[in-house]
Formats: C-alpha cells, sequence, structure tokens
C-alpha cells in the first residue's frame, strides 16, 4: 500500500467553524461514534424514529421490523402506509412551491433549466394520469429508458404515484439487453425519448426501443418524450408523444397510498451467472434509506444544490439524483453530459455555475481529470463545495488526495461511500463533519449496519481489528433488496445463503488497526469496469451467442483508468472463421458498448482443469505478466498450451 494510504486526514475546520456553513448533522466522532452505538444497540426504536422524522404517512405502521436473514422474510414498517411520489414531491410542493427542485444541465452547455416543486407536482400529475388512461395500474410494470432529462424523473415519480414498478433501464443498454429486461418484468409500457444527446453525440434511443419491442409481447404503448426533435420511426397507435398526451390531463392526480412493503421499482443488475437480476426495492424502506443517507452522508442542509453526476439509469441515479434529494426537498442537478464535453473542465463549470454545495462522482472520472491535469480545474470557482463523494468502486489513494487537494483544496470532505444496487443507499462512509478520512477506506459503517469481516472458508466472524476476509452484514436495515423478481430463491442463494443468517456483499474487505474499512473489490465473478457492474458469465454468453464461437473465457484485468477492463479468450468453432472486431461488436450488440471487452484473443484452446472447468486465473496471470506465477497446475488438463497462450497474448 502506498503511503497516501496511511495518512488520516482530519476533518476540514472549515467545515466546524467557517460562520457561512450550516453546522453539521454530526459533529464529531464522538457523536457518530453515541448516534450508531445507539442505532445498533435498539435498531428498531431508531429506525421507527427516523422513519417517522423523516418521511410523511398516511397511516402509521404499527411494527418496525419482522422477519430476518435466517428466513428471508424481512419486512419493515409493517401495516404502514405512505406514497414515494407524496413524500419526494407534494409536501414540499405546498410548503414551497417555488423551491426549485431540479436543475437539469443539458449536454450543450449554456443549457439549463429550473423545475421548481410546483412545476414538478404539475408534471408528475399529469403524467401519472396519462398512464392511469392507458390502463396502468399498482403493481403492473413499466420500462423507462430514458437520456438525463427531467422527464426521467418525471416517469420515475409518476409511477410511484400510482404504484407502479418502474423498471428503468441504463440507456447505454443494446436493443436486446433492453428487450430482455422488458420480458423479464414482463413491462406493460415503455417510456423513452427520440433521442439522447451525450458529449455532443446523438444516441438513437427510439431506433433502439423499435427494435427490441419486435420481441416484447407485453408491451402495449411507448411513451415518447421529444428530446431532439429529429424524425425518429413511429407507428401509432403504439406509439404516443409524450406531449400530447400530457396536455389532455389536469395536473393533479390523487397519489395512490401504498404498502411500506409494496414494490416502489426494479433495477437489473449483474450477478455472477449469466441472467441479470431484477432487485426489487421496496418502498419504505428504500425511502428511508434514501432520505436518511443523503442527510447525513452528504450532510445535506435546507439551501444545498445537490449534485449526484451518475445516470438515472444506475442505483446511484435512482438514490442520490432522485429520490434521496427530493425526499428531502433538496434541489438536484441532473447533469446530461460527460465530464469531457466540451472540455475536461466541464464538472467545474457546472459546480460554479449552479453554486454546486455536494458533489458525487465516480473514481474512474476522477482519474480521468486527474489525468488531464490540474489547469482544468483551476480559475473556477468552487467554494460553494463542502462535500465531495465518490462511489462505485475502490478509489485508489492517489486519485482521493488529487479530488481532495485539486477540488477539494483540503477544504471539502471527501466521503468514500460504499454500497451497491442491492443495499440501496450507502453502507459504509465517512460522515463529513465527524469521520477522520482516510484515503482509500470507506472508513465506518452508517447508522443501523453491522458489518462483519467473516472467514470466507468457515464462515466464522473475524473479531477485533487487523483482519481480512469477506464482507457481510449481520442484521437486515430497511433500504435492503427485498428478493430477485419472480426468483426468490436466487435472491437466499445469492446474497442470504451463503452465510447462513448474514447478508453477504460479494465483496472482499480488510478492517484496519484502527477499524477502517478497505473493500478489497468482488470475490466473485462480477467485474467493475469504469464503474459498471459486469459479469464474467454475461460477456461470455454473449460472446458464445456469436454463431463462430465454441468457447469464451472472460476475464477482469486491472487498469489505470477505469478500475479493470474485460480480456476475453475466445475458441471457434471448427471451420468458422471471426475476427476481433466482429466479436467485440457482438458484445456491443448484446449488452451494450460499456461492455465491449479491450481486447479479445481468439486461440485454439483454453485452460481447463481434467473435468473441464475452464481457469480462468491462469488467463489472468498471463495477461497480468505473471506467467511466472501461474501457480498450481496440477489440475490443468493440457499442460502444452501455457506457452501457447503466452506467445498469444505478447503478440496482440
Ligand atoms: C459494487 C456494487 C452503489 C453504487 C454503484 C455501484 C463496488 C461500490 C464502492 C466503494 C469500493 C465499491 C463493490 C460493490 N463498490 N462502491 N466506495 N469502494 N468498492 O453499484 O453496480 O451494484 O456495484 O461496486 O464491489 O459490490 P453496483
Amino acid at each position: 500500500m502506498t503511503d497516501a494510504a496511511h495518512q488520516v486526514h482530519p476533518v476540514p475546520s472549515r467545515l466546524l467553524n467557517d460562520p457561512k456553513f450550516p453546522k453539521p448533522h454530526v459533529n464529531s466522532f464522538e457523536n457518530y461514534e453515541k448516534i450508531y452505538e445507539e442505532s445498533i444497540k435498539d435498531p428498531e426504536t431508531f429506525w421507527g424514529k427516523k422513519a417517522n422524522e423523516l418521511l410523511h404517512w398516511h397511516k402509521p405502521f404499527e411494527a418496525v421490523l419482522s422477519g430476518g436473514f435466517e428466513h428471508g422474510d424481512v419486512a419493515w414498517f409493517r401495516e404502514g402506509e405512505l406514497n414515494a411520489s407524496y413524500n419526494c414531491v407534494d409536501r414540499h410542493a405546498y410548503a414551497n412551491p417555488d423551491k426549485v427542485a431540479m436543475i437539469y444541465e443539458a449536454d450543450e452547455p449554456g443549457n439549463s433549466r429550473h423545475i421548481t416543486y410546483g412545476e414538478l407536482l404539475h408534471q408528475v400529475c399529469r403524467l401519472a394520469n396519462a398512464l392511469k388512461a392507458l390502463g396502468l395500474k399498482k403493481g403492473d410494470t413499466v420500462a423507462i429508458y430514458m437520456p438525463m432529462v427531467p422527464e426521467a424523473a418525471i416517469a420515475f415519480l409518476a409511477c410511484a404515484r400510482l404504484g407502479i414498478i418502474h423498471s428503468v433501464v441504463f440507456a447505454g443498454f443494446s436493443s436486446g439487453a433492453l428487450r430482455d429486461r422488458i420480458n423479464d418484468a414482463s413491462s406493460k409500457i415503455v417510456i423513452t425519448s427520440d433521442e439522447g444527446r451525450r458529449g455532443g453525440k446523438t444516441i438513437h434511443i427510439k431506433k433502439i426501443v423499435d427494435e427490441a419491442l419486435k420481441e416484447c409481447p407485453t408491451i402495449e404503448h411507448v411513451l415518447v418524450f421529444r428530446r431532439t426533435g429529429s424524425d425518429v420511426p413511429f407507428s401509432a397507435p403504439r406509439d404516443l408523444w409524450w406531449h400530447e398526451e400530457l396536455e389532455k390531463y389536469r395536473p393533479y392526480c390523487p397519489p395512490e397510498i401504498v404498502d411500506a412493503e409494496d414494490p416502489l421499482f426494479l433495477l437489473y443488475t449483474s450477478g455472477s451467472t449469466g441472467k441479470p437480476k431484477g432487485v426489487l426495492h421496496t418502498t419504505a424502506g428504500y425511502l428511508l434509506g434514501a432520505a436518511i443517507t443523503l442527510k447525513y452522508v452528504f450532510d445535506y442542509h435546507e439551501n444545498d444544490i445537490y449534485g449526484c453526476m451518475a445516470d438515472i439509469g444506475w442505483i446511484t441515479g435512482h438514490t442520490y439524483i432522485i429520490y434521496g434529494p427530493l425526499v428531502n426537498g433538496g434541489t438536484t442537478v441532473l447533469f446530461e453530459s460527460t465530464p469531457m464535453y466540451p472540455t475536461p473542465s466541464r464538472y467545474w463549470e457546472v459546480v460554479a455555475k449552479h453554486k454546486i454545495t455536494q458533489f458525487y462522482t465516480a473514481p474512474t472520472a476522477i482519474r480521468l481529470l486527474r489525468r488531464h491535469g490540474n489547469d482544468y480545474v483551476k480559475g473556477h470557482d468552487l467554494s460553494s463545495l463542502r462535500v465531495i463523494g465518490s462511489v462505485g468502486e475502490p478509489i485508489n489513494p492517489e486519485a482521493w488526495e488529487w479530488y481532495y487537494e485539486v477540488v477539494g483544496r483540503k477544504e471539502c470532505a471527501v466521503v468514500d461511500t460504499y454500497w451497491q444496487t442491492e443495499t440501496g443507499s450507502i453502507i459504509l462512509t465517512p460522515l463529513p463533519g465527524a469521520t477522520p478520512m482516510k484515503p482509500g477506506s470507506a472508513t465506518f459503517p452508517f447508522f443501523g449496519i453491522q458489518p462483519v469481516v467473516l472467514d470466507p472458508v468457515s464462515g466464522k466472524e473475524l473479531e477485533g481489528n487487523d483482519v481480512e476476509g469477506v464482507l457481510a452484514i449481520k442484521k437486515p436495515w430497511p433500504s435492503l433488496a427485498r428478493t430477485v423478481y419472480n426468483d426468490h430463491n436466487r435472491y437466499l442463494k445469492t446474497y442470504l445463503n451463503p452465510y447462513k443468517g448474514y447478508y453477504f456483499t460479494g465483496d472482499g474487505v480488510g478492517r484496519d488497526k484502527d477499524g477502517y474499512y478497505w473493500i478489497r473489490g468482488r470475490v466473485d465473478d462480477v467485474m467493475n469496469v469504469a464503474g459498471h457492474r459486469l459479469s464474467t458469465a454475461e460477456i461470455e454468453s454473449a460472446l458464445i451467442c456469436h454463431q463462430s464461437v465454441a468457447e469464451a473465457a472472460v476475464i477482469g484485468i486491472d487498469d489505470e483508468l477505469t478500475g479493470q477492463c474485460v480480456h476475453a479468450f475466445t475458441t471457434l468453432k471448427d471451420d468458422q472463421i471471426a475476427d476481433v472486431k466482429e466479436l467485440t461488436l457482438q458484445v456491443r450488440n448484446v449488452i451494450g458498448p460499456f461492455a465491449a471487452p479491450k481486447k479479445i484473443y481468439i486461440v485454439n484452446d483454453l485452460p481447463k482443469t481434467r473435468s473441464g472447468k475452464i481457469m480462468r486465473r491462469i488467463l489472468r496471470k498471463i495477461v497480468s505478466g505473471e506467467s511466472d506465477q501461474l501457480g498450481d497446475l496440477s489440475t490443468l488438463a493440457d499442460p502444452s498450451i501455457i506457452p501457447v497462450l503466452i506467445e498469444k497474448v505478447k503478440s496482440s
């Protein structure tokens, strides 16, 4: 480990002492420890109190927690009733209609739009009325395949208003991936747009949707928002224009009050087997997780402008662009562009322009901008910032230091936040006014979270400090996903059965001598490329679907910029030919451009055990230049292929 990682940075004194800034909600480490202890000693009192403090209930709950990890029957706030859209919109619209809810920063610089809570309520209601008129009702599923426009958030909230389960598909996914997600969820409608704009490029969204819908029997309608106004294929009566539909309806629609445990949304994520899982989040627990973490992890206060740079297609966008900021009545920035467009100053222009107070991005973006140098940061007034966050993958200490010094000018708290699609909200993190930071460590558990380091083999809890193992969580917390859509067994198998009685994260972890947690990365076949979660099995199966491919082995290789990158080895069927370009295209088409392997090696044979299992470990070593440390090869069926593979990798 580098020196930087051992340095402890105290809470920046500006956060605690500058009279211009609001007093942090938690302003000392002792204070954090005290609240944490309480939350662990008596979780029901803690969560019950927070649920009443942060959410509006139409009917009070009768029990805080029932069920547990043992049987996978967790339920929070039973018999309680509420509505997520009411919590995120109505109550703020009535109290403060002119407060800005969303700032849309479009791809083209200089093009931004402010939407107040009053306007948001009108738009959400109109869309909800339109969905109702199309026959949608509570419990139905709607797919959202949208670029980063405010209408995407409006779509989330309109679904929530009616108790409709939204299933957002990241607009970088291919038509095939979209089709599979629509079919798995039996979505009835797709909400989409004509096109998208990102980094000056056009994304042909509607075309991709049309391609997907060739094989989606459950889809009845496509609601198309006009983003660019270009001519796009449109087939009435299936396709409907957003603006024409919304015009028809009045800007009020009563919220459908739902049970605390009714589903709020599905979000597909990659696991260690081929098929993506529809992770299901429920209304009250998820919303409470979003509300409480936004408030404490980012030290959110009344007049803040909160800017999360993620895409709404991932969980980070769900929780920290939409639900978290809005449930707190905050102002959230929707950023449509990239950190590089039109120059590597774009983030900092946006921070200065909108006076962003909390800024949240991913290590891959931080590394990229660091590489472009400090000049792009300097000269922009970043003094509004108090908290800068990182999420999605381990942040290397060098990138952390750059973020802290150059972007934060040593005056901002850096929150390295660890969580997952499944956890719904942040579970390991520093608190801005309280936690001394170590670069590269997600530090300590959030309130109510009981992390444990397990011995991966025995499953025993490793007590004390200075231990390494796998990360699991000991007790349920409200925002943990309840099930995998239509496949509860898979939920049990993936998360609750590997270590009985615990939620298993799939990540390796260390707890250092001071009790700080260090995420080591996935211990399963899941890769993390530029913060995107990809499964080796999913990419392999995409390759195998190519007519010429016989076998495929995919590995994650360390990459300076993207954390990991994808390398693939394939063998071809007899008498078949295929080139690397074609195979790359195959992955782009089946999953999406972001999953494309950086390198594909077409080889004659893959290293296999005598029982036929592909030994990916060997491939990883060869690609990483560690062919001299291949380890135990006794189970390898044909050792003679090793030098051939080494030569192939060298010459590619
Ligand atoms: C996986 C979850 C949760 C938002 C984005 C990713 C990795 C996430 C960190 C962090 C080290 C991290 C883990 C985790 N990860 N945040 N701060 N430090 N690793 O969500 O796509 O569900 O991926 O991302 O490996 O298991 P996701």
